[in-house]
């Protein structure tokens, strides 16, 4: 339970803008990176349905961008329209993060994100990700680095620490502040957690008490109830949310709606999230540097995650897994958008 009511004459205190160094966050609600899941279509979605202040990137190599090709091309897609946007980079080689931060700051990103909190193998044995925070060191070089190579400002998202025995997110916190970073994103599990146990939220608090910078709270947040008790809990600048969006990029709007007055928003009509869902299939398309088939393979697993609360939901879902085209997917779609007879 919050222990803060809002209401339309008392809105809730931590509902306010905050400021990465120059760039203002209008509202302190943000995007999570999600790897496969938060790319362009989807920030898109999350800023038209409003209240989102931040969009984030998936993670993207250091050592992809050092080598280019399409597959790392199709990642390196975001507009205007979305700012303003973190781009988030990975990597434990501090020449090389500060090589791929210069080009993706020239290629209007307004805040470079250093990923400090993947533990799955392919990133953690190179060094990078959560592994950063087993070598303070390595990770300090690797914020100076991109610090000293961009005019953006440049934030770390990190993890409680490597394991439980290793919480470190605290000393590394007044390190990255240290070496320059603007503010941090906390997920309150350790990297050995995975996704499993529930997230520690009084690491956020932890964090929060000994920097100056803006701390992003995240982990477990899926309700307006959720949001404004991690603000009351560990009192952070602004809440991040991954899980809790897909498929629902309204869950801003209703966060927001929510600290601002005390109600609830109702869900969107099932016709409004298939509207959005195939709006979501056909930019992605539309946008498409790896082709339409390899597009719609990876539509399969981000449309799923539309719970469109019907009972042809269940048929979708079944049906979704095995399209292959664009055309296949607005042919699901359109019973729902052009009627609600099947709701
Ligand atoms: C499918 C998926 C992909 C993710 N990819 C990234 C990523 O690219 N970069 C990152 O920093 N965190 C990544 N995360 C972690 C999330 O950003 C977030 O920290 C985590 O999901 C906890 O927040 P939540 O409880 O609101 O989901 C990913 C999480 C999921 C579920």
């Amino acid at each position: 339970m919050s222990m803060i009511a809002p209401s339309p004459k008392h809105p809730h205190p931590a509902l306010k803008p905050f400021q990465i160094g120059p760039v203002r966050v209008e509202t302190p609600l943000t995007l999570a990176p999600m790897a496969g899941q938060t790319a362009h279509p989807f920030r898109v979605l999350c800023r038209q349905m409003g209240s989102v202040g931040l969009v984030c990137t998936e993670l993207l190599s250091s050592v992809a961008m050092h080598y280019g090709g399409k597959r790392n091309e199709s990642y390196l897609d975001w507009t205007a329209a979305e700012s303003p946007i973190a781009v988030q980079l990975y990597g434990s080689n501090p020449q090389m993060m500060a090589e791929a931060a210069r080009m993706v700051v020239d290629l209007g990103a307004d805040i470079v994100d250093i990923n400090m909190g993947c533990w799955v193998p392919k990133v953690a044995k190179s060094g990078a990700g959560a592994a950063l925070l087993r070598d303070v060191c390595t990770a300090t070089q690797v914020v100076e680095a991109v610090v000293k190579a961009v005019s953006v400002p440049v934030t770390v998202k990190v993890r409680a620490g490597w394991d439980a025995h290793n919480l470190t997110a605290v000393p590394f916190a007044r390190s990255a502040e240290n070496a320059g970073v603007q503010a941090i994103a906390v997920h309150g599990r350790t990297a050995a957690q995975g996704f499993t146990g529930k997230a520690n939220w009084d690491i956020i608090r932890q964090v929060k008490e000994t920097v100056r910078i803006p701390v992003i709270g995240n982990g477990d947040v899926s309700t307006p109830e959720d949001t404004a008790r991690m603000f009351e809990e560990t009192g952070c600048d602004g809440v991040m949310i991954g899980r809790a969006a897909l498929g629902n990029p309204w869950l801003f709007g209703k966060i927001a709606h929510y600290l601002r007055t005390g109600e609830s928003l109702p869900d969107p009509t099932p016709a409004a999230m298939a509207a959005a869902a195939l709006f979501h299939a056909r930019l992605a398309v539309e946008r498409s540097k790896i082709g339409e088939r390899h597009t719609v393979l990876e539509l399969r697993g981000q449309l799923t995650k539309y719970h469109l609360g019907t009972r042809y939901a269940a048929v979708l879902r079944q049906e979704l897994v095995k399209v292959e085209t664009l055309a296949q997917i607005e042919a699901l779609y359109a019973p729902l958008v052009e009627t609600e007879a099947v709701a």
